[in-house]
């Protein structure tokens, strides 16, 4: 039986990354930053207790993805997905915070901050890597030796026409290049990793005028995995399967 790491499981599209494996008979490890918070995940650790284990991660906690990386111990990992991270700037009616200014303002030329934006790059760019390399020891004992990193598409230079969403773009466009060098530093290791963006989507972060549901996009992704190999590794899919200019 395979065994798929997601993290940031609670809701959205990791918590339908958690929903498809599980009814197709994976294992999943479901990583969630506030256990008193699991959301949706609780359906399924009553629909799959012997199949599910869950367990705490906060990207912005070093301590916390080493905490989580010991109690994994050993336990072969197929394919590993980095979900968890922070979109800004896809919803109009983002909430307002503490200061009362639009989040997607904060992320808008004339407003960028420096207390906003470190945060940010830590979670979409640093930690996943921290991740990956404390994992390397049970993606090698999987079998699919597999990967993955939700990226998102606005982190293409090249396609990059609107302008704007500085702290989102660029983190996920640093997310990209970290995730091209690990593909050749781990070639050798038969080690495929790819980043796969995940079409805007209606989630708490995608919000209400995104254009696909959760099911289209983690449907999507899963055929991308399914065709990543060795030969495919270190590119930008989008969720559809077609590549995405870097
Ligand atoms: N929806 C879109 O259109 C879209 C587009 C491009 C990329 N993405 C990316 O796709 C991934 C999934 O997003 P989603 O749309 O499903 O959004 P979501 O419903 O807001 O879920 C985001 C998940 O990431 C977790 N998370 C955020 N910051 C974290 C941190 N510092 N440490 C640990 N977990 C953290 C959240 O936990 P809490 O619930 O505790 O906050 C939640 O589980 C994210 O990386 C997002 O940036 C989404």
């Amino acid at each position: 039986m395979k065994t798929i790491l997601v993290t940031g499981t609670n809701k959205g599209i990791g918590l339908e990354f958690a929903r498809q494996y599980l009814n197709e008979g994976f294992k999943v490890i479901a990583t969630c930053r506030n256990l008193s918070k699991l959301d949706g995940l609780n359906g399924l650790v009553n629909s799959f207790p012997d199949k599910i284990s869950i367990y705490q991660m906060e990207l912005l906690d070093e301590k916390s993805i080493e905490d989580f990386s010991l109690g994994i111990k050993d336990i072969p990992i197929d394919i590993f997905i980095n979900n968890a991270g922070v979109t800004f700037g896809y919803s109009r009616n983002a909430k307002l915070s503490n200061t009362g200014i639009s989040l997607n303002k904060l992320n808008a030329f004339g407003h960028i901050q420096t207390e906003n934006w470190l945060p940010i790059f830590k979670a979409n760019c640093i930690a996943p890597l921290l991740l990956a390399q404390l994992l390397y020891k049970n993606i090698m004992l999987g079998k699919e030796k597999k990967m993955v990193f939700i990226s998102s598409k606005p982190a293409s230079i090249s396609e990059n026409t609107g302008g704007s969403m500085y702290m989102s773009r660029s983190s996920r466009s640093a997310l990209n290049q970290v995730i091209k060098s690990l593909s050749i530093d781990l070639l050798g290791e038969g080690i495929s990793v790819a980043s796969i963006s995940p079409g805007w989507v209606k989630t708490d972060s995608g919000g209400l005028n995104a254009l696909i549901d959760v099911n289209t996009s983690v449907t999507g992704i899963r055929n991308v995995i399914e065709n990543l190999t060795i030969k495919n590794s270190g590119k930008f899919w989008d969720y559809n399967g077609e590549f995405i200019p870097w």
